[in-house]
């Protein structure tokens, strides 16, 4: 069984749906299952998310503090929770990793590919998900839900980018989907919530 399961993709593309059921039916088969959300997850990485995703630093925080904050709110997660629930047997299954920081600074902002990786080996270290799934949808699908999510009435930061941000991350999941067959799967996430969630469970690994 896969014990660090990471879902992923652009904003509204329906992973909390999934990490929801997903996290539901493992515990219902036996797991113990910790859940995260990036950023966040402790004390220091929700008070992170709230500097990360202020819409008053709309056009004022810079690519590469926004790259570092992501990054230390991460190392503090993998501290203090990641890394003792491994420990202890725990199957984690987050909502969001490294690959977000990949796709989103360095596909969405444009970068150094390269730079950005080396950060995430030093953040992640050897604490990185065995199993990704990357959901792809049209941006113009994504916003549709987006905007009819009536639970969750967003409007942070990011999410006030423009379209032409989107479609550069989402092309970022899908090169790092490419480039990772091994840990990757991508999953057409225009599809109904249950035939998604099928699809998930017949790729975990026994
Ligand atoms: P994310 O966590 O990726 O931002 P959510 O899981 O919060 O996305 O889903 C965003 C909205 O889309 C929610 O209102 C949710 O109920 C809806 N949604 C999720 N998955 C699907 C799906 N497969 N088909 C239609 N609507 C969906
Ligand atoms: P959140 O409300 O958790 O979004 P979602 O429900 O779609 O996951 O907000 C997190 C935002 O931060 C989201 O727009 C993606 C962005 N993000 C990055 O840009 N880089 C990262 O490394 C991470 C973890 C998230």
């Amino acid at each position: 069984m896969d014990r660090f399961i990471c879902l992923e993709g652009i904003d509204g593309c329906g992973k909390s749906t999934q990490v929801a059921a997903l996290g539901d039916f493992l515990e219902k088969e036996g797991f113990k299952v910790l859940r995260i959300r990036e950023p966040g997850g402790t004390e220091i990485s929700e008070a992170i998310r709230q500097v990360i995703l202020n819409p008053g630093y709309k056009d004022k925080m810079n690519d590469l503090t926004e790259l570092f904050l992501y990054n230390a709110a991460r190392a503090q997660l993998i501290h203090e929770v990641v890394k003792p629930a491994l420990r202890k047997g725990f199957v984690v299954l987050a909502d969001r990793f490294a690959y977000s920081t990949l796709a989103y600074q360095g596909f969405g902002r444009g970068l150094d590919i390269e730079m950005v990786k080396n950060l995430l080996r030093m953040a992640c270290g050897v604490f990185f998900p065995n199993k990704t799934f990357i959901f792809d949808i049209p941006v113009s699908l994504s916003k549709e839900r987006r905007s009819n999510d009536t639970v969750n009435k967003r409007d942070d930061r990011i999410e006030k980018e423009q379209d032409d941000f989107f479609e550069r991350v989402r092309h970022g999941y899908l090169t790092i989907a490419k480039e990772n067959p091994e840990t990757c799967v991508l999953i057409n996430a225009a599809r109904s919530k249950e035939d998604i969630f099928e699809f998930i469970v017949s790729h975990l690994k026994d």
